[in-house]
């Protein structure tokens, strides 16, 4: 199929390489030239698994770049609209973008067209696109609007895009549903994964994905409240591991004797720092708004939100319960992005973490794989980059593991103890196992599990720190 996408940030770029594996002939289409450009070259502006690759195989074949709107349109039957939209100073979704897009592809519908909004959107946007669509002059019979919200996340979005749980396909016509299931059969009658060169499956994916078909309204709203469920379910966690370091329980214990109810399931439950990222604190917000406009006082989202913010600020204490004073202390930081396998720093807690110690007073060095260049286009005093997590931890008097990337979970621990000022290690992540970390000869704090120390101080701790004449 031939097929158009608007917008070139996360969601439209990984879905314009996938619909181009999946053989549609893809247009991607974005009004910043100097982003056509780049892709036109070869440069890949986001750091995400497997997106290289499929850029590459495709590239100036089935799938081209465009800063022409008018023309995509016109060469193409179905246009996904992949356009930011960002929150307003009261939390609801910006879609100015939307509008001026609908706008656009009003002045150049010439047939039959199916414009499709994949940007995650609140309810009765596909209502006022098609609204806005036809105030511009469009034949009403010449197009439909639909609602296909994308579940991918950041790090693994190629596969989730592939392998997804399931294809929802929001339509208010069978004419417009019919040309949807025709872009995703490759997918649903599985001929895709049969393929050699197809993007090899990832554990836990089911295949082939099912595809739900509900109306237009409906699928806005599930993309909101899966969004707002995983989050709850984030920040219900975090509370839960609140409760745990009060009592002295394990959390991680919790999660293993909630999460195997099949009705509750595992995924989702890791406690933290809180979660962060262009969607979840957006989205949030927005459905809390949408909801409230719609007439249902959605207080249970107030109290996700409240939680997140706190998780924060609870592992800020726990950083200043182990130091005690935070000025001209200096830390090691492992994590800088919003989570680990991204290079993505929108709304990271870690980098709300690291200014918050840098304003009082410590200074911190940091090493993470993908995210230094973006952190330090924001942050620039105070912080020093590192080219590992042991020169990162090099005479720090604590190390702060702020995201789970896989690296961090492998660290040799002699001699990350042999780089520290001291052995103390805060994990906001859960990476370590507290009595293996205090073998060790750690002082190790993590979330919702009580803090582990050495018994006694371990013979190579004392002596390695009689040799640098530091304190154990
Ligand atoms: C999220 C959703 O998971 C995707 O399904 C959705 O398509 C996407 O938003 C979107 O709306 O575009 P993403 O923001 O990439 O994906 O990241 P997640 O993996 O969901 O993580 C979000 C945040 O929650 C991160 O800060 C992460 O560290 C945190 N998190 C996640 C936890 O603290 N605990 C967990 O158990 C899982």
């Amino acid at each position: 199929m031939r097929i158009a996408i608007v917008g070139s940030g996360y969601v439209g770029l990984v879905a314009g390489a996938c619909f181009a594996d999946l053989g549609h002939d893809v247009i991607l289409v974005d009004n910043d030239e100097q982003k056509i450009a780049m892709l036109k070259s070869g440069q890949v502006p986001i750091h995400e698994n497997l997106l290289p690759e499929l850029l590459t195989r495709h590239r100036g074949l089935r799938l081209t770049f465009s800063d022409n709107l008018h023309q995509a349109v016109r060469a193409s039957a179905v246009i996904f609209v992949a356009v930011g939209t960002p929150p307003t100073d009261h939390g609801d979704a910006d879609l100015s973008y939307v509008e001026s897009v609908a706008r656009e592809i009003s002045g150049a519908i010439d047939g039959y067209k199916v414009i499709v909004e994949k940007s995650t959107v609140p309810v009765y946007t596909s209502e006022w696109v098609r609204k806005i669509i036809l105030r511009n002059g469009a034949d009403p019979e010449s197009f439909d609007v639909a609602s296909n919200p994308e579940f991918l996340r950041e790090g693994t979005a190629v596969t989730d895009f592939l392998f997804p749980d399931r294809i929802v396909i929001g339509c208010d016509t069978e004419r417009s549903a019919q040309v949807l299931r025709q872009v995703y059969a490759p997918l649903a009658d599985g001929s895709y994964y049969q393929r050699s060169d197809a993007i090899p499956q990832p554990d836990r994916a089911s295949i082939p994905p099912a595809i739900i078909v509900t109306s237009t309204k409906s699928a806005e709203l599930i993309k909101h409240a899966s969004n707002a469920f995983l989050a709850m379910k984030i920040s219900f966690i975090n509370a839960v591991a609140s409760v745990c370091e009060s009592v002295g329980a394990d959390v991680n214990q919790v999660v293993h004797g909630v999460g195997t109810d099949s009705r509750i399931g595992r995924r989702f439950l890791n406690p933290g720092i809180g979660y962060g990222g262009s969607c979840f604190p957006k989205d949030v917000m927005a459905f809390r708004s949408v909801a409230r406009e719609c007439g249902y006082d959605f207080r249970l989202l107030d109290e996700v939100m409240r939680i997140n913010e706190d998780q924060r600020q609870r592992f800020l204490r726990k950083v200043q319960s182990a130091l005690w004073t935070l000025r001209g202390k200096r830390l090691g930081v492992l994590g800088l992005a919003f989570k680990g396998g991204t290079d993505d720093i929108r709304e990271s807690p870690a980098l709300f973490l690291v200014r918050s110690l840098l304003q009082a007073g410590s200074e911190v060095a940091a090493y993470d794989p993908a995210a230094m260049e973006r952190t330090q286009e924001v942050i620039s005093s105070g912080i020093t980059f590192a080219s590992s997590p042991y020169e990162a931890a090099h005479g720090a008097d604590a190390l702060l593991i702020l995201t789970e990337w896989e690296e961090f979970a492998n660290l040799d621990l002699d001699r990350l103890r042999q780089e520290l000022k001291y052995p103390i290690v805060i994990d906001g992540r859960n990476l370590y196992d507290p009595e293996a970390m205090a073998a060790q000869g750690f002082t190790y704090y993590s979330v919702g599990r009580a803090a582990s120390h050495p018994d006694g101080v371990p013979a190579a701790v004392l002596n390695n720190a009689l040799k640098k004449g530091k304190k154990a």
